[in-house]
């Protein structure tokens, strides 16, 4: 039995929550990312000291997550532009499922160039 009410209980539900939840970080993320490279142009000094501070291996695990929540709200977003616009098919949870392999996908090469 499950703790979430039946219409809930689906991995499209799922899809969805994840969907939403990445675009939110992303929309959190762009300012503090356009504020950083703000600093090129105002305050080197301050710039080269976050760079530096980005080499901690915490950083990179989150610039990992990052890239992971950016491909999966990308190829989440391509799911419901298809479901939108396509003829409907009977495949939603394989395209889901096809949606968070291409982001794992991603992570992993973004890893592999990271370490
Ligand atoms: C990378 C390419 C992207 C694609 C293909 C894409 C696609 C989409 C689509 C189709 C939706 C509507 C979802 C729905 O109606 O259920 C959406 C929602 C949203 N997107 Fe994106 N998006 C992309 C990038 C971004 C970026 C870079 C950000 C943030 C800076 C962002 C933030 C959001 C937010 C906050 C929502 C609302 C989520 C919701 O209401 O569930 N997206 N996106």
């Amino acid at each position: 039995m499950s703790i979430f009410p039946a219409h809930r209980n689906h991995p499209i539900y799922w899809a969805f929550v994840l969907h939403r939840l990445s675009g939110l970080a992303l929309a959190l993320f762009l300012p503090v990312h356009l504020y950083v490279l703000s600093l090129a142009i105002g305050d080197g000094g301050k710039l080269d000291e976050f760079l530096d501070w980005t080499a901690n291996p915490w950083v990179k695990a989150a610039e990992v997550t990052l890239v992971v929540l950016l491909a999966l709200h990308m190829a989440g977003g391509l799911r419901v532009l298809a479901l939108e616009f396509l003829p409907w098919r009977d495949n939603q949870k394989t395209l889901a499922a096809f949606a968070g392999a291409t982001a794992l996908g991603f992570g992993v090469l973004y890893l592999l160039n990271v370490v």
